[in-house]
């Protein structure tokens, strides 16, 4: 007999930059469990960096990929799931987030432009950064909202201060 499908032990969105990664790895680690990542899972099966798969085939067909790998981990994965900051976009995916112990983590534009700017290139801030960090979250934080159980900020703290507090607001 298959195991019974029990869906992920916690599901990480927010924006990029907010240390989804970090912050799941740390979490995993606590429970004892593995930790995967949509954007990972979506550079493996495409044999390129995102930024090249932006700019070969452009961002629509990025997004399927992205429905797809999302809806294969949360059927396949019991561990710590972090999803790429865009996945929230797609309606499907939030269906399926529906019921499951999803959490945003976030932070203020200062950090977020401090952090992404020193972090792999974006194709989504390659231009204006802060004003499109703004627009970006004015339209995604309503939909970080409407699937989350819980908000944590990520701000001044560490990888593992954010996964106890993930756990506590859990
Ligand atoms: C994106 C976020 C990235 C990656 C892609 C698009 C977005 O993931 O999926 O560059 O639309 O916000 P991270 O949030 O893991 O950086």
């Amino acid at each position: 007999m298959s195991e019974p499908v029990t869906g992920p032990a916690v599901v990480l969105v927010g924006p990029m930059g907010v240390g989804k990664t970090t912050t799941g790895m740390a979490l995993a680690e606590r429970l004892g469990t593995t930790f995967r990542d949509t954007d990972a899972d979506i550079v493996a099966g495409a044999g390129k960096p995102i930024s090249e798969i932006f700019i070969d085939e452009g961002e629509p067909h990025f997004r399927e990929l992205e429905r797809q790998a999302v809806a294969a981990a949360v059927r396949d994965h019991a561990g710590v799931l972090a999803l790429g900051g865009g996945a929230i976009l797609d309606a499907s995916t939030r269906e399926l987030l529906s019921g499951l112990p999803v959490v945003f983590l976030e932070m203020g534009v200062a950090e977020a432009v401090k952090r992404v700017g020193l972090d792999a290139p974006r194709p989504l801030l390659a231009v204006n950064p802060r004003q499109r960090w703004r627009e970006l979250m004015a339209e995604r934080r309503p939909l970080y909202t409407e699937v989350s159980r819980a908000v944590v900020s990520t701000e001044g703290r560490t990888p593992e201060d954010v996964a106890e507090a993930v756990l506590d607001a859990l």
